[in-house]
């Protein structure tokens, strides 16, 4: 029996619920005289160091060393794009940047000890949002423009018109584990890190790079992450580098692991975007033209803000068809984080501003939210705005109309609208939104991956590819393929913790293309070892290579069981034979092409797909809201791994409705994040799951050409969340006419003011003021 396609359970299910899963930062006991380090931050979000004096620190006691830039032999930089990122900055970019390190025989001595180092600094002004930004003319980057036809005069022309600005709030990832590394020398001269990082070539790279050492002799092992979403794909390698260089100076194994108040306050997280729109459509509300602005908040240095700018600039279309649209980016420089990769990567701004532009369409012309969605929706034969068609179009009314059917849409949008009439403050909404994601790295050369299949006399197998494990199931997936394509039984194979030294010059686990690209040189190399056992096999039960049978184990002629072989005899054989046991996979995705010149080419390999139907209800008195129910069908493909998708399906669209409804990132006018722990920073948890949760696959849906018929599945379902914003949107509409304005974050306290703008606009002003006036009484 197939081992894809099986719901099996993740890998490492059983190690992550009894402990037994070991993560970095577990491992420190392992390293006899392993140092401790802990950073100086500065007191600044913008400022001169003027005066660094470490004395103080190195006579405390149980300090070791302090690290400096007079430590660094090669380059002190950890800017994974643009060398902008000083480890050890004389100008302090964002409040509480580390500015040197101390490294202690305890974790208390470091702290200690960084307490104890004198820094002066010249405080300069900050710049702290974007507005301000924009104001000076802070930018890392832009403008870029896509455009398609004439939008300045498809806009003047257009029946309707409306402009606007939305405000897009920032995400903290919150992986349950923090950033951790772990260096030291290693017994042939070569520094060794065990690193919690999406991407080991990159942190290799770096660490490289500091030391002034050639990569071979950087070894970088990731053996899984406890979550990362995005916020290990660059920003683990500044602490790799650091641990590498005090292994270095020391000669002992350094280790850093941040708290969670430091991670918070020192890594970056999903982008804040300012968005300034106008859009023009037709009487029936479909669109003409949409000019859209968009200014992501990059923080201190550039790190993937343009390749995250430029994918939400690919998603400002998401399902819809725009016939003239010009999209701008820039990002921002501002005093805070280095804002960086989180699931989606610029893709769910970009679509909450067209979801946005087409529910202010529809309460304009009063139209029903989802008619308005439908007459958008891109037909077969048309393309984006950067060219490239839509070629599997059908797909998306196919999923609109199936989920709108499973969700009973229409009946609950009649028993939504009675409950709403008959309820003054307590109120329901509904809505659907679909999700269009482009999957490939838009920068072409990334989609590409390496394997190594070691099969062992034994018949055991190990399997190395460049792929790392946050969680996301990654390792299952690629067991399953390997089991299948080599016939051998599920615990003949061993996934090897991600290594450096075993496939080189990877792509981060990234743009949800981990199996898309891993699994398939992983299959490509197990058909290689294939291959050849098939010979031997053939030889040994005298019959055509093609009917020597592999399944679970055991070789036989075309599954009939008279003369059956054991996979490990066939193996042995073949080394009897002389013939090599291992091979190596790899993979490129065919077909895609872009030009940043003209914006123009086929980036996405192929698009995810789904729909969402959510129901809320609003409390008006306190904005309060609840999930009462979600209804989500996903097109993965001919899924691999039912249940880990499932899970990715729901964990992305909790971690989505999070982003939206609840998780709010505040900055003080020092520029110093106050919402830096769990006790300020709202997360979803066990009470934000909808009690009424259906998750379903698209059926009929294989994708060609993606190992196993299957889909990327690792970010999509995030924007699913969408539908839960539309749906509080469409709460508040139920209190009046006209367009509804809601922050992209719809805390409680918007939506509160969000409907008492509704009502007071809708000349229910006296109602408004009742009903400020009675929660006071409730209050009291
Ligand atoms: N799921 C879990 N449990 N933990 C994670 O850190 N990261 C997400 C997604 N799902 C993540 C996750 C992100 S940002 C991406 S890009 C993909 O997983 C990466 O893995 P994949 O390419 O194998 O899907
Ligand atoms: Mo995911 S944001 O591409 O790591």
């Amino acid at each position: 029996m197939k081992r894809t396609g099986q719901p099996l359970h993740h890998e490492s299910a059983h190690g992550h619920v009894t402990g037994e899963a070991l993560y970095t930062d577990d491992l420190l006991g392992r390293y006899p005289g392993l140092l401790h380090a802990w950073p100086v931050l500065a007191p600044h979000a913008h400022a001169e160091l003027t005066h660094l004096d470490p004395s103080a620190a190195l006579a405390a006691p149980g300090v070791v060393t302090v690290l400096t830039s007079a430590d660094v032999a090669g380059e002190g930089d950890s800017g994974p794009v643009r060398h902008d990122e000083p480890i050890f900055p004389s100008e302090v970019m964002f409040h509480n940047q580390p500015v040197a390190w101390v490294l202690g025989e305890t974790l208390e001595t470091a702290r200690l000890g960084a307490l104890a180092v004198v820094a002066k600094y010249q405080p300069l002004a900050p710049i702290l949002s974007v507005e301000d930004a924009i104001a000076r003319g802070s930018f890392h980057s832009g403008p870029v423009t896509i455009r398609r036809g004439e939008t300045a005069a498809e806009l003047a022309r257009s029946e309707h018109r409306i402009e606007g600005e939305i405000h897009i709030g920032g995400q903290e990832h919150f992986y349950l584990e923090t950033q951790a590394t772990l260096a030291w020398l290693d017994a042939s001269g070569g520094v060794s890190l065990h690193s919690s990082t999406q991407h080991p070539s990159e942190t290799q790279e770096i660490v490289a790079r500091v030391l002034d050492i050639p990569r071979h002799m950087v070894t970088v092992e990731c053996l899984r992450m406890g979550g990362a979403f995005g916020g290990k794909e660059t920003q683990a390698n500044c602490f790799a580098a650091v641990a590498a260089l005090g292994a270095r100076k020391t000669g002992r194994p350094v280790r850093i692991r941040l708290s969670r108040r430091l991670d918070m306050t020192i890594t970056g997280k999903r982008h804040p975007f300012l968005v300034r729109f106008a859009a023009g459509f037709d009487g029936d509300g479909r669109l003409q033209a949409a000019r859209i602005q968009l200014f992501a908040d990059g923080g201190w240095s550039l790190d993937l803000s343009e390749a995250i700018l430029g994918r939400a600039m690919f998603h400002v279309d998401n399902a819809y068809y725009v016939p003239a649209l010009e999209v701008t980016g820039f990002v921002c420089k501002t005093h805070k984080t280095s804002q960086t990769a989180f699931r989606g990567f610029g893709g769910p701004q970009g679509m909450l501003v067209i979801e946005d532009i087409l529910d202010r369409i529809a309460r304009t012309l009063e139209l029903p939210p989802p008619v308005v969605r439908e007459r958008n929706f891109y037909r077969e034969g048309q393309s984006t705005h950067y060219g490239q068609p839509v070629k599997d179009a059908e797909r998306i009314a196919r999923i609109w109309g199936l989920l709108k059917e499973s969700s009973r849409f229409a009946a609950r949008r009649e028993e939504v609208d009675a409950f709403n009439a008959a309820n003054r403050y307590c109120r329901r909404g509904i809505a659907i939104t679909p999700v269009k994601f482009g999957i490939s790295f838009t920068a072409t050369l990334y989609n590409q991956a390496g394997a190594l299949v070691l099969i062992y006399r034994d018949g055991s197998v190990q399997v190395n590819h460049g792929g790392t494990e946050m969680g996301q199931g990654l390792y299952t997936k690629i067991a399953q393929i390997a089991v299948d394509a080599l016939g051998v039984r599920p615990e003949a194979i061993r996934l090897m913790p991600t290594r450096t030294d075993k496939i080189p010059n990877t792509s981060a686990t990234a743009a949800s293309s981990g199996t898309d690209l891993n699994g398939a040189a992983v299959l490509d190399a197990c058909r290689t070892l294939r291959a050849t056992l098939e010979r031997v096999a053939a030889e040994m039960l005298e019959c055509n290579p093609a009917d020597a049978h592999f399944e679970n184990g055991r070789v036989d002629i075309s599954g009939r069981r008279e003369r059956v072989l054991t996979f490990a005899e066939v193996v042995e054989a073949a080394y009897r034979q002389r013939l090599p046991l291992f091979a190596s996979g790899y993979y490129r995705t065919p077909e895609i092409h872009y030009d940043p010149k003209t914006h123009q080419g086929r980036p996405f390999y192929y698009y995810a797909y789904g729909a969402a139907v959510s129901e809320v209800e609003v409390d008006a008195f306190t904005g309060q809201y609840r999930v009462l129910r979600a209804d989500l069908l996903e097109d993965v493909g001919e899924s691999i791994s039912p249940l880990v998708d499932r899970g990715q399906i729901e964990g992305g669209f909790i971690q989505g409705v999070g982003w939206l409804t609840l998780e709010e990132l505040v900055w003080d006018a020092e520029g110093r994040l106050a919402t830096n722990g769990a006790s300020t920073y709202k997360l979803p948890s066990w009470s934000e799951m909808p009690p009424e949760f259906h998750v379903d696959f698209l059926t009929r849906a294989a994708e060609p050409g993606v190992v196993c018929g299957s889909k990327a599945v690792g970010e999509p379902p995030l924007m699913m969340a969408l539908s839960v914003r539309e749906a509080i949107r469409d709460v508040v509409a139920s209190f009046g006419p006209g367009v509804v304005e809601l922050d992209s974050l719809c805390t409680l306290e918007r939506v509160f003011f969000a409907i008492q703008r509704t009502r007071a606009v809708s000349g229910d002003a006296a109602s408004a003021e009742v009903g400020a006036a009675e929660m006071g009484a409730l209050g009291s």
